[in-house]
């Protein structure tokens, strides 16, 4: 028999990593005091809940203008209206993300263009979005990818030079910093989700930061049913819906702002610790290391393996982790790939409208396809939380899998 779990051996980690969330007396005593205070919607907007968690939020990221969401993808779709992204505009999006970062602009009309990834950062690569760029161009829709931050500088000197606006996909990234400056506040707009597994999270919701009142204010507008912000309830000034984040919500996230800076220091040491330990084991490849990423955020700590050295691709090598007791995963697709976005299958009208632009099946984005199919493993956040010990049995655990690698075969 084999030592590897995966084939009946013994695994390195019996012990469960922690869970997510963490909650104590200080969530059930916010959420009480909203039950009893009558006050559990989002409306009228912002409710005292909601003022304090965007006051927290925007002292721990940065920026001065944020509007609660029902989530972190309709806070794209929302940035995409509020800054007139519609019919046959073009938005460029990295080639490795979360669908919902496309599905923004293609839900109000737009055509998501994909650009590939750096494959040092996995994070979307500036040269390709400037090969990208057409007379269509509107927006640039970056994502900071697990603890990795796109290039800002590079992103945002393309985005003046050709006047297009910025919407930063930060679901992965709160109280990352570029050059001390937060994941979020340097386009015109900064998407986070707090959907239950990320780091910040209110079990669903989202927060959108904008660069000015103005659109902070159009903002509210499209989230509160097309109100003026603290217009009367039949008053209507847009075509809005109801995407509001309630003050249940609010308060339980508010809560975990008090838990949010200990935690993230606790997983960036973890994660540094990590580094040094995985430089040892052949075929593992540690991502960049941005010295302009002053602070990094662990939603996932992404590694990349090396299928020849492994004899295995990052599938067989998550299914022989998680045996070995290590919570991980191989992640999104490349963007190409997600069924979602292939025409045949889409009844959005703007796949048929511009059926050039959707020829998924015919594009190419190697260095998407590479993390994405054969290269990238995900680490939870939880290993980032129980201490050493944790950090010292997944570096075991991968230390082993490459050990037996030949074995690895087998699993295919
Ligand atoms: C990169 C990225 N963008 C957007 C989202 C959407 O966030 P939500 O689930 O809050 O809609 C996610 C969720 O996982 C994500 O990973």
């Amino acid at each position: 028999m084999s030592e590897l779990a995966v084939l009946g051996g013994q695994p390195v980690r019996t012990e469960p990593y922690p869970d997510w969330p963490v909650f104590d007396e200080r969530d059930i005593a916010a959420v009480t005091e909203v039950v009893k205070s009558g006050q559990w919607g989002g409306s009228p907007y912002p409710g005292p809940q909601t003022a304090e968690f965007l006051r927290r939020f925007l002292e721990l990221q940065g920026g001065e203008y944020a509007v609660t969401v029902a989530n972190g993808t309709i806070t794209m779709e929302v940035a995409c209206r509020v800054a007139g992204i519609g019919w046959g505009d073009e938005v460029i999006v990295p080639a490795y993300t979360f669908q919902a970062t496309a599905a923004a602009p293609l839900v109000v009309g737009a055509i998501p263009v994909i650009a590939d990834i750096d494959p040092d950062t996995y994070c979307i690569d500036p040269r390709a979005v400037e090969a990208a760029i057409t007379d269509k161009t509107r927006a640039i829709l970056p994502v900071h990818l697990g603890a990795q931050m796109a290039d800002m500088d590079a992103i945002m000197d393309i985005a003046e030079r050709n006047s297009l606006i910025v919407i930063e996909d930060s679901a992965h990234a709160h109280g990352a910093k570029w050059r001390g400056q937060g994941a979020g506040t340097f386009g015109d707009f900064g998407s986070f989700s707090l959907q239950a597994s990320k780091i910040l999270t209110a079990g669903e919701g989202g927060v959108l930061i904008c660069k000015t009142a103005e659109l902070a204010e159009r903002v509210v507008s499209l989230i509160d049913c097309g109100r003026p912000l603290g217009g009367e309830g039949g008053q209507v000034i847009n075509l809005g819906g109801n995407y509001r984040m309630t003050e249940l919500q609010a308060a339980l996230a508010k809560v975990a702002t008090e838990r949010f800076p200990a935690q993230a220091k606790q997983r960036a040491a973890m994660a540094d610790y990590m580094d040094e330990e995985l430089i040892d084991i052949p075929g593992v490849r540690i991502l960049k290391r941005d010295p302009r990423h002053t602070t990094r955020s662990f939603y996932l700590y992404i590694l990349a393996i090396d299928p020849e050295v492994f004899g295995a691709e990052n599938k067989a090598v998550c299914t022989a982790l998680l045996a070995e007791g290590i919570p991980c995963l191989t992640g999104y697709p490349a963007m190409h790939h997600y069924d979602l976005f292939q025409p045949l299958l889409s009844r959005l009208p703007v796949p048929s409208a511009f059926p050039e632009r959707f020829r998924f099946d015919e594009m190419h984005f190697p260095e998407a396809e590479r993390a994405c199919e054969r290269e990238a493993v995900w680490l939870s956040e939880q290993v980032f939380r129980a201490g050493k010990q944790g950090i010292d049995d997944a570096v075991a655990a991968l230390r082993k899998i490459y050990d037996h690698r030949a074995e690895l075969a087998a699993l295919r």
